[in-house]
């Protein structure tokens, strides 16, 4: 489990200002998705600064739904109305934006961030993008997104198992590009992926105890607070990529 975050990426975390449990919670997302694109796109056959950017992709993809803020996270019910659904759906536009605006993203970061709820049959969002319209990259992060919700916890529901997830997954296969879920089926079935398995259950373990503590949900951290939480996670980072040099970096489906 590759968890090496350069200090850009870290910089798009700390300008959000969101609760303390929102932001583990979307950086455990975000790595989750960030090591299986990761896994993904090597098996596909693309190339290292391939792998490396739709890792980097990965792990920003839902910076917009942090603008989004309490609305979605820390909720206990997972219904959405059609009103709210509307504002989640603008979480792809807000994230490019987002990263536009920070600069130095490259377009491949930018694209999958932009489309990473686009179908492969055309009605994802937000431009109803059909097949292989769809950047590459883009469809790539939504199998990895929705699996590695998938096999999370929420707040209103358990995680799945992963064959759970996959038996899901095909009955909802007209939303993938079916070559790329092919390749992803066969991660799902290697060594590798036992890695992420565990960095998921640790994340679960947590949200499950934390369920136990609910107040925690509503525990705003100040700036000062963040700030110690966002050293902590980033020196934990720095170990991690010391020990992994010469690595890369690293509704159901409507609310993942
Ligand atoms: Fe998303």
């Amino acid at each position: 489990m590759i968890q090496n975050l350069d200090e850009r990426i870290w910089s798009v975390f700390e300008q959000e200002n969101i609760v303390g449990n929102d932001l583990v919670d979307a950086l455990n997302h975000g790595m989750l998705v960030s090591n299986l694109a990761g896994l993904l796109a090597a098996e596909h056959g693309c190339n290292e600064e391939f792998c490396t950017e739709i890792m980097r992709a990965g792990l920003v993809h839902d910076i917009g739904k942090l603008q989004l803020g309490r609305f979605l996270y820390g909720r206990n019910d997972g219904g959405l109305e059609i009103e709210e659904l509307k504002y989640v759906r603008m979480h792809p536009t807000l994230g490019h934006e987002r990263l536009v605006r920070i600069g130095g993203f490259s377009d491949l970061v930018l694209e999958a961030v932009y489309h990473h709820h686009e179908n492969f049959d055309g009605t994802g969002y937000p431009r109803n993008l059909r097949g292989e319209k769809i950047p590459l990259a883009a469809r790539i992060l939504r199998i990895c997104d929705v699996y590695a919700a998938m096999i999370s916890e929420r707040p209103y529901r358990a995680a799945f198992d992963s064959d759970a997830a996959v038996e899901m997954m095909i009955d909802e296969v007209h939303h993938f590009d079916m070559k790329m879920f092919l390749a992803f089926l066969k991660i799902v079935h290697s060594e590798q992926i036992e890695e992420i398995w565990q960095f998921a259950e640790c994340a679960n373990k947590k949200i499950r105890d934390r369920g136990n503590n609910k107040e925690d949900y509503d525990v705003q951290l100040n700036s000062k607070q963040l700030a110690a939480q966002i050293a902590q996670l980033r020196q934990q980072s720095q170990n991690d990529r010391s020990k992994q040099k010469s690595e890369p970096l690293m509704a159901i489906l409507e609310c993942v």
